[in-house]
């Protein structure tokens, strides 16, 4: 494959080729060539500061930088020959740009060892990628707000265990979903303080013994802080590991919610509809009509929690500092990247295309004794101790359970029975809209605090409620 011509910036050390199988090993250009532009405005920022400081002329660092744009315009257009043995991006743009305009180009490394560079590229790519999932974050608790505005005042069964519980509004589920993925953005804004650290300067792992300065390359790059050791600079991954853990918590959060999707849409549960858009059918069962979207999310989740497992892995017996084990952080970080956002991007599009069934909804509600909790509290209003008034509401489930009927068709003779202290009023008390508007406990389900929650989300992701 590769060329062992190809001149190595280390080779005067070497008295013989690299083994073309050592070159394909080592190398990660097919992979790390995602940092191009990274790499490139980082080289720009190292270049003007070198300048700055008289460690390279002015007109030098101009040429450096005018041919650092050219070379990201033909990488841009497609022009650009990756030569597979140039082992990373890093050397790749680096021969290119000697290759451009000769010995100047042979000072841009001045003060810089790959080491540091690497860990300014990934950490400039970074911060790109977490503001884009951002973004893809609005989009999908915009999708799902929308959805519960669209159906405010829906009841459905809430349920522990998955056995019918208590009702609550749809709306409410959506919102629940709508607080993990809050929490998401809050973990990847957080995430950024640390992401946004400047390792510039580090060179390979002492410093230098250059003049630079690095707030100034800092502040040319947009970084607010400027790393405070040298060794810990060029060996740290922790903010590539926070942002796998925090990947990992979103597919954690999008498996759940892709679980209850389908299952939802089997005919079992029959509650929604996914789009034909977001689905495929069998080869075989021409009937079929399946989640694969929702399934593929849930699916995919285990390839994220992997990289997570596999970086904190690769990481745990390093010793300081830089060690090759760390260019093992790319491909992890990459996939990442690209699974999140895909499945991110994914489910805000089937929530945004998602049909409910209200009566499917309705027709759950009964027969699940949704109300027992709201008989026992009834009784509680009437002063019998929770207690002994859970046990009297059990002896009558039981009792209605014996005789096919829901709580509320019983009589009142047959009630008082169990719980003597029940009157006439138990039968209002005891539907679903009651039962759902008497939660207006902070965060509850009543209409009124789903209705403020949701004004509050929606203003918080700039939606217009009339939307
Ligand atoms: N490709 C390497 C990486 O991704 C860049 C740094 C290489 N440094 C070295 N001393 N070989 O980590």
């Amino acid at each position: 494959m590769s060329d062992q011509g190809t001149q190595k910036p280390w080779q005067g050390r070497f008295a013989a080729p690299t083994d073309t199988r050592v070159e394909e090993f080592t190398s990660s250009l097919h992979f790390d060539r995602r940092l191009y532009r990274y790499d490139i405005i980082g080289s720009m920022a190292h270049a003007r500061m070198l300048a700055r400081q008289g460690i390279l002329a002015a007109e030098e660092a101009e040429t450096i930088i005018r041919s650092l744009k050219a070379i990201e315009q033909e990488i841009d257009t497609g022009g650009f020959v990756f030569d597979p043995a140039a082992e990373d991006i890093h050397m790749a743009i680096e021969q290119r740009l000697i290759a451009l305009v000769g010995e100047v180009g042979r000072k841009l490394h001045t003060a810089r060892s790959r080491n540091d560079q690497v860990a300014l590229d990934v950490r400039l790519y970074l911060r790109d990628q977490v503001q884009e999932l951002n973004s893809a974050l609005t989009e999908l608790r915009r999708s799902g707000a929308r959805l519960a505005r669209r159906h405010l005042g829906l009841i459905m069964p809430g349920y522990t265990h998955l056995q019918r519980a208590q009702p609550i509004l749809f709306s409410h589920h959506l919102l629940a979903y709508d607080e993990m993925f809050r929490r998401d953005q809050a973990r990847l804004e957080d995430a950024l303080a640390r992401i946004n650290v400047l390792p510039l300067g580090a060179a390979a792992l002492a410093g230098t013994t250059f003049p630079i300065d690095p707030a100034y390359t800092a502040e040319l790059l947009d970084f607010p802080a400027v790393t405070r050791n040298s060794l810990d600079a060029v060996s740290d991954r922790d903010f590539v590991v926070e942002f796998l853990a925090s990947a990992a918590l979103i597919m954690v959060h999008l498996s759940r919610l892709a679980e209850e999707l389908i299952l939802w849409s089997s005919a079992e549960f029959a509650f929604i509809d996914i789009a034909d858009a977001y689905c495929t059918g069998s080869s075989i069962m021409p009937q079929k009509k399946n989640p694969d979207v929702p399934e593929l999310i849930r699916g995919k989740s285990g390839r994220v929690f992997g990289h997570l497992m596999g970086l904190l892995t690769t990481l745990k017996g390093l010793p300081l500092a830089y060690n090759r084990d760390l260019q093992e952080d790319k491909e992890p970080l990459f996939d990442t990247v690209d699974t999140v956002q895909a499945s991110v991007r994914l489910m805000a599009g089937v929530l945004a295309h998602l049909s409910v069934c209200p009566e499917r909804l309705a027709a759950a509600l009964t027969g699940g004794f949704l109300t027992a909790t709201d008989m026992a509290d009834y009784l509680v209003t009437r002063g019998v101790p929770f207690r002994t008034a859970h046990a009297q509401v059990g002896q009558t489930v039981r009792f209605a359970e014996s005789q096919g009927k829901d709580l509320a068709d019983l009589t009142l003779a047959e009630i008082k029975q169990f719980a003597p202290q029940a009157e006439a009023d138990l039968f209002e008390w005891l539907t679903v809209e009651q039962a759902v508007a008497r939660r207006r406990s902070p965060g509850g389900t009543a209409p009124e605090r789903v209705s403020e929650m949701l004004a509050k989300v929606e203003q918080e992701l700039g939606l217009d409620p009339a939307d």
